[in-house]
């Protein structure tokens, strides 16, 4: 199964939600997170730097790192993939029959590797933060029309009214746009970066990593 996680917006959650469902997948199944966004920020985690060599002219075998987590691999950030044409399709033939989950951590940009990315993912889930400017956005990427499966879920979610009005709005929308869980804003999330983990891995019972469960759950 191919997850992604992307937006059009930066800074909405794209890489901790990743790095987070890639924890809860890899209790359940063999695990490949793809760092598709040459920020690296989800390499980063596993301690992997940006490479530079365009991943779609190696073999796969070159590409494909291993972790500290027996059922985690990654291929991460490439600097080359600027140069990307389509040759997306391809290799996720071969990925989907060595890996049980596959989750790619996309660049806030739409262009030719994330279009293909809307094509050929089976589940797109959209971070939006709970305001109504970040719900327009996924709008956006839903006119398109590239990806049969997309959703949007709240992240950075505040027991405050304007946030629960937004919860309003989005329970409004067809049942297939969003999910039902939501992510609370958390200074758990925020340390992240500093204990170079995620939350599940970090604290597994933490209501936190308990909302990434849940969410992974209603995904498959
Ligand atoms: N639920 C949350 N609670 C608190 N902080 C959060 C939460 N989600 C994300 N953050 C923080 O917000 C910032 C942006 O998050 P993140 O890097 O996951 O977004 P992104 O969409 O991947 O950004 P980019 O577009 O730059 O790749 C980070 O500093 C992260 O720690
Ligand atoms: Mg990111």
């Amino acid at each position: 199964m191919i997850i992604s996680l992307y937006n059009i917006k930066g800074g909405v959650g794209k890489t901790s939600t990743s790095i987070n469902l890639v924890s809860v997948a890899s209790k359940k199944g063999k695990t490949l997170l793809w760092d598709l966004d040459i920020q690296g920020a989800s390499s980063y985690f596993f301690n992997k730097k940006p490479k530079k060599r365009y991943i779609f002219q190696k073999p796969i075998e070159k590409i494909i790192k291993s972790t500290q987590y027996e059922n985690i691999d990654i291929i991460p950030a490439d600097i080359k993939l600027e140069k990307y044409k389509n040759e997306m399709k391809e290799l996720l033939s071969i990925l989907r029959n060595r890996y049980d989950f596959i989750i790619m951590d996309a660049p806030a940009s739409l262009n030719a590797l994330t279009r293909d990315l809307l094509k050929h993912s089976d589940i797109i889930l959209v971070p939006v933060l709970p305001n109504i400017l970040s719900l327009r956005t996924y709008n956006q990427i839903l006119k398109t029309k590239l990806a049969k499966n997309i959703k949007l879920f709240v992240n950075g979610f505040e027991n405050k009214p304007a946030h629960k009005k937004i919860i309003q709005t989005i329970l409004k929308l067809p049942k297939s746009q969003y999910l039902k869980t939501y992510i609370p804003k958390s200074d758990l999330i925020e340390s992240m970066p500093f204990e170079k983990m995620s939350v599940v891995e970090r604290f597994p019972e933490s209501r936190e990593a308990k909302v990434y469960e849940k969410m992974f759950e209603e995904i498959i």
